[in-house]
């Protein structure tokens, strides 16, 4: 347990906290500055953002925020310069290698969304030991974005509904958005509450643009390999400020 869990409940005079979110996502950004800031090469701030990456994922666990989803690789990342591609790959290995008998002991259930083509064998082999082993864990579902680029989920999904419906397993009138929804790679998962980007960038990215329709949206300044429980407990108390709405009308206080 950590020693405070001030998830920012003393408000004197404020409006009441809403709930929790159940829901977090981070955008781990300022890896390359932070190293950089050190006179170190770039992959030696992703190296430091795996640590950032552990320190978050327990205290998630301690302050029981059910759903954690990060985004470790992008589509777009295959621009960077080939050794440094090649280091962001190994991240997972990295990752999840090192961690996956604390992962399934802690009750992690562990899930990779993205575009498994063009992987790899040993990154799937990665992938599917991972999920596999921690596919009855319930206390924490974390899932990892890699390879993962938001529009080249949702025209996979988009595919999806096509053949579904060109096979007749689905009438057009029941393409919903429920119906859409359980064809993207999130399936199953809750929509984002919160959506964290580290590093003083106010972008999406493309990441989870269907998922964060109604997310609140948090940026800090900290750079990713800084990132520890106090930020992840600052960022929680700032959503739990917010007054969501959801397209209704304020909260009555
Ligand atoms: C963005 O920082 C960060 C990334 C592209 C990689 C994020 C990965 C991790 C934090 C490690 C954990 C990953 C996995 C797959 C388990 P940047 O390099 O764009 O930083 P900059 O904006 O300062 O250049």
């Amino acid at each position: 347990m950590p020693d405070t869990v001030d998830l920012g409940q003393s408000t004197m005079g404020q409006a009441p906290l809403g709930p929790a979110p159940r829901h977090v996502a981070i955008i781990m950004d300022g890896n390359g500055r932070w190293a950089k800031m050190r006179g170190k090469p770039r992959t030696f701030g992703h190296s430091a953002g795996v640590e950032a990456l552990r320190r978050t994922v327990e205290a998630a666990g301690d302050l029981e925020i059910p759903y954690v989803t990060v985004f470790g690789f992008s589509t777009e990342n295959w621009r960077r310069p080939k050794d440094e591609v090649a280091a962001l790959l190994e991240l997972l290995r990295v990752y999840v290698g090192r961690d996956l008998d604390r992962l399934v002991r802690d009750g992690v259930r562990v899930r990779i969304i993205g575009a498994r083509a063009g992987l790899a064998p040993d990154i799937l082999g990665i992938i599917e030991r991972a999920e596999m082993r921690t596919a009855h864990n319930a206390r924490l579902h974390l899932t990892i974005a890699f390879n993962y680029g938001a529009q080249d989920e949702i025209a996979r999904a988009v595919r999806r509904v096509a053949e579904d419906v060109a096979t007749g397993r689905l009438a057009p009138e029941a393409v919903t958005a429920e119906a859409f929804a359980s064809r993207l790679d999130t399936a199953g998962l809750p929509n984002l509450d919160v959506l964290v980007r580290t590093s003083g960038e106010r972008r999406l990215s493309n990441f989870m643009l269907w998922q964060a329709a109604y997310a609140e949206l948090v940026f800090v300044d900290t750079l990713w390999p800084d990132f520890d429980r106090g930020a992840l407990e600052a960022a929680i108390a700032d959503f739990r400020r917010r007054d969501r709405r959801y397209g209704g009308v304020a909260r009555v206080e």
